[in-house]
């Protein structure tokens, strides 16, 4: 039942600034959208991804994924009900997700309560509170990642300990892959204004090992502050039962539902995902949590101890081609 009217472009401009503000890694935005009546696809931007850190294109497919989740949220509060396909059609294999929009006015119930924290969230690359997660936090956050047929998996002290030295290892390895170090020359520091992460908001670099990815790693950073961080970080693995490409977009979707629901409770995240990059030390962390799940996204939750500067975004409008 979906609807027969096109929508608006102030629809459209809702819809698309929606899926825009995901988070993307290094913040490509890797994605675009082609709008057929009241049908949305989403497709990959092939001059927006990273051969060097994603040869297999699954943190792309997160990413959109994440922008596609929004979709629906901002659809939910248009009033419009939405159903998503992943890889609907062989016959175009470039479209990754379909998003059909049903005729509606009401807000819908539930999604669209998520929709003011779309513009609320932001990577948080600070030093966290030294406050824990209430266990029904905890849990609200592993159901919103059920919700999208994903797990959250949060760890104890001793795998905090033991993906603390399989981070050091992927630290190491990317300030020397000459590959990688000049990708992210290519998308990171400095200042931006639509794309790529600027030093605005790099954060702090901290005291002594953290669970904190710098992204300028390898690079002078000469105005970067030293903070103390947070002594027990609360980390948690996004993960899928299969890995394929269909499970990559589904952790998208579950990524921006835990992290626009930890938004909505005040709670921010960044992510040490540079674990999950290298084939080996991804299986390091998936024995870690049991080998019953693919690790998808390293998440470090907590309460923020300061303030942070958001990341720019390309217009809606430079992402969309509308058929008709
Ligand atoms: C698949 C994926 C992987 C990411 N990996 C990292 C990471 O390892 N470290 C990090 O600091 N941020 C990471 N990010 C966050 C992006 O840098 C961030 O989403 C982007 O710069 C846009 O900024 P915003 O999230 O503040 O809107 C990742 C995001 C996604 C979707």
């Amino acid at each position: 039942m979906s609807t027969t009217r096109y929508l608006t472009d102030s629809e459209m401009g809702i819809l698309l600034t929606a899926a825009g503000q995901a988070p993307s890694m290094h913040n490509t935005q890797p994605w675009r959208f082609e709008i057929n009546g009241p049908v949305i696809d989403v497709l990959v931007d092939a001059d927006r991804t990273l051969p060097a850190a994603d040869p297999g294109g699954r943190l792309t497919r997160v990413g959109l994924g994440a922008a596609a989740f929004n979709i629906r949220v901002a659809a939910a509060m248009l009033g419009h009900e939405t159903t998503l396909a992943i890889d609907p059609d062989p016959a175009t294999p470039a479209v990754v997700v379909r998003i059909f929009l049903a005729d509606g006015t009401e807000p819908v119930a539930g999604l669209s309560s998520l929709y003011d924290a779309i513009g609320l969230r932001f990577t948080y690359r600070g030093p966290m509170l030294d406050k824990p997660i209430s266990p029904r936090m905890t849990q609200l956050l592993a159901d919103a990642a059920n919700a999208e047929r994903a797990k959250l998996h949060w760890l104890d002290e001793e795998q905090r300990a033991q993906l603390g030295a399989t981070i050091q290892a992927a630290d190491q390895r990317e300030v020397v892959e000459e590959d990688r170090v000049h990708e992210r020359a290519r998308w990171i520091g400095g200042d931006r204004g639509a794309d790529g992460v600027p030093d605005s908001v790099l954060g702090p670099l901290p005291d002594r090992p953290a669970a904190v990815r710098d992204l300028s790693a390898g690079f002078d950073h000469p105005h970067r502050s030293q903070a103390v961080f947070e002594a027990t970080p609360i980390i948690a693995i996004l993960g899928t039962v299969d890995d394929d490409e269909r499970a990559w977009v589904r952790a998208g979707l579950a990524l921006q539902r835990v992290l626009l629901t930890a938004t909505s409770y005040e709670l921010a995240a960044s992510f040490a995902n540079q674990a999950v990059e290298y084939p080996p030390l991804r299986d390091n962390v998936r024995t870690l949590i049991g080998r019953d799940i693919w690790p998808q996204m390293i998440l470090r939750i907590g309460y923020p101890a300061e303030g942070a500067g958001l990341t720019p975004r390309r217009p809606w409008s430079a992402t969309v081609d509308r058929r008709r």
